[in-house]
């Protein structure tokens, strides 16, 4: 039997973006890896892409009024359908999300992306800053 993937294996996917809301917890908390309840976060945005099928993905957005900036804390696609573009819509999303709440930027705290996922972030166009001077408190 032929494994290799098709063209139609990696052809984009039909979805769209939405806000999540509490009917999605159980299915957020499988691909998060985590029971925290999001929703009884209100500095907190979840962003799922929503398949013919279910739920494909999920971005966890964190507004941050003062620095005019959205932290992307969490983006997670289903282990099946990466590759798919699914991770690149939930981005698009994230970035229109902070626009519309005049943010200027979208930040990725590093320690959020392994080598992988930064050559994927490099490759929609985020670039590495090194603008921070910590010392751990
Ligand atoms: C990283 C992740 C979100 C990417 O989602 P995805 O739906 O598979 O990615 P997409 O199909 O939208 O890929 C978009 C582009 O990034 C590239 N890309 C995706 N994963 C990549 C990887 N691991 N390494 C290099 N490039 C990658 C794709 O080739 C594609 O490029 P193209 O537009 O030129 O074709 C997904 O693999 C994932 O959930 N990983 C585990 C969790 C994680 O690491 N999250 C990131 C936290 S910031």
């Amino acid at each position: 039997m032929d494994t290799e993937p098709t063209d139609t294996d990696l052809a984009p996917l039909a979805m769209r973006v939405r806000l999540a809301g509490p009917r999605d917890a159980q299915v957020i908390a499988d691909l998060l890896g985590s029971t925290d309840d999001l929703f009884a976060r209100p500095e907190l945005a979840v962003l799922v892409a929503q398949g013919d099928e279910g739920v494909l993905g999920v971005a966890v957005l964190r507004a941050r009024p003062p620095a005019r900036a959205t932290e992307l804390d969490r983006l997670v696609v289903r282990a099946e359908v990466r590759g798919r573009r699914v991770g690149r819509r939930l981005l698009a999303a994230a970035v229109e999300w902070s626009r519309q709440r005049r943010a200027l930027q979208l930040e990725v705290p590093v320690l959020a992306a392994d080598a992988d996922a930064r050559r994927f972030l490099k490759g929609f166009g985020f670039a590495a800053t090194s603008d921070r001077l910590v010392l751990a408190a």
